[in-house]
């Protein structure tokens, strides 16, 4: 099969399409023809090194760690899917990769929403178990304020939906170009940066309840000052949390309590309550653009790959 690889860390012009054997669907697992695979910016911090001492890579490696396709290969003791259904989902997280390819495995999934295309459901299963361990680690709940800071990228676009959906009130913090779009998904927007207290002042007169930091930008002793406590703050980008006293959730391997979001927001989607923004779509051959778009960090929503 054809897939993206790199064989060392390096920029995007690492990245290259050849052919490498296919994979096959372990116990538990499907294997899709993939039609559409998401990028993260994990997938350029993996690639460029910058993780290598916390997260190395074995080469060559393929990026891409969620996807969209048709099941061709069902698992050992695989129930429920059969080859032919449309779905989307996760890779094995000990691979850290391998969606940007004809062919993934994949270790948690759920049924295509009818309302989304192959691209808006390549580019949401990561995002949506992120935005699972959040809100849960937040005990988020019904009549609840949530602030989160960088709401307009792919993590706070698909938290924020979700915690609408389950019943809280979310303000997001954006650069001004982002404001009407954050709006339109039901997000109240606010500036990020210094003196976001008092812009946020009349927004939230009774304060917010419970805090996510999807910025990773040095804002956490002012968003803890937020909310009044470190516990009710959770970072998914500042690796100095511990400092803050804030809790820094990461993917980890094996069963997350992520994927119980997948056919949750499924679900949602169908029910035209959740949508996946995109912010480009590029062909496999351009993934070393996708990649540095994504690094530019300024993603309105997600940017995704589309498999020929
Ligand atoms: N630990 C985990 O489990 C986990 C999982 C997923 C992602 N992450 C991490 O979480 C972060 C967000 O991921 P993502 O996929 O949402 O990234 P992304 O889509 O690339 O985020 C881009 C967004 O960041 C916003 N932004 C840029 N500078 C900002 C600032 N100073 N303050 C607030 N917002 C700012 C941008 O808004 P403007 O264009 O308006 O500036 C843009 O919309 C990344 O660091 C990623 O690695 C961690």
């Amino acid at each position: 099969m054809f897939a993206v690889r790199y064989h060392r860390y390096g920029g995007s012009e690492v990245l290259c399409v050849e052919e490498v054997e296919e994979p096959h669907a372990g116990p538990g697992q499907v294997r899709i023809a993939v039609r559409a695979t998401g990028v993260t910016p994990a997938d350029w911090y993996l690639r460029s090194g910058m993780l290598r001492s916390i997260a190395s890579v074995d080469f060559p490696h393929i990026p891409g760690m969620d996807a969209a396709g048709i099941v061709d290969e069902v698992g050992e003791g695989v129930t429920g899917t059969t080859v032919g259904d449309a779905v989307f989902g996760l890779v094995p997280f000990a691979d850290q990769g391998g969606a940007a390819a004809q062919y993934a495995v994949l270790e948690a999934w759920a049924p295509k929403p009818q309302s989304w295309s192959f691209e808006e459901a390549g580019g949401a299963a990561g995002n949506i178990d992120t935005a699972t361990r959040v809100l849960d680690a937040l005990d988020a709940a019904e009549g609840m304020t949530l602030l989160i800071d960088g709401a307009a990228g792919g993590v706070g676009t698909i938290t924020a939906q979700i915690a609408r959906a389950r019943g809280l009130t979310v303000i997001g913090t954006a650069s001004e170009g982002n404001h009407a779009f954050l709006d339109q998904l039901g997000v109240i927007p606010v500036t990020y940066g210094p003196g976001l207290a008092d812009r946020l002042a009349p927004l939230a007169p009774q304060g917010v309840d419970v805090v996510l930091d999807a910025a990773g930008k040095g804002s956490l002793a002012e968003l803890v000052a937020l909310a009044g406590d470190p516990h009710r703050v959770v970072t998914i980008a500042d690796f100095d949390a511990d400092r803050h006293g804030v809790r820094y959730l990461r993917s980890e391997a094996g069963q997350s309590p992520g994927w119980a979001g997948l056919p949750l927001a499924a679900d949602l989607a169908d029910h035209g309550r959740l949508t996946v923004p995109l912010h480009a779509v590029f062909p496999l051959k351009e993934i070393a653009t996708a990649h540095d778009v994504s690094a530019n960090g300024h993603a309105r929503g997600k940017i995704v790959i589309t498999v020929p």
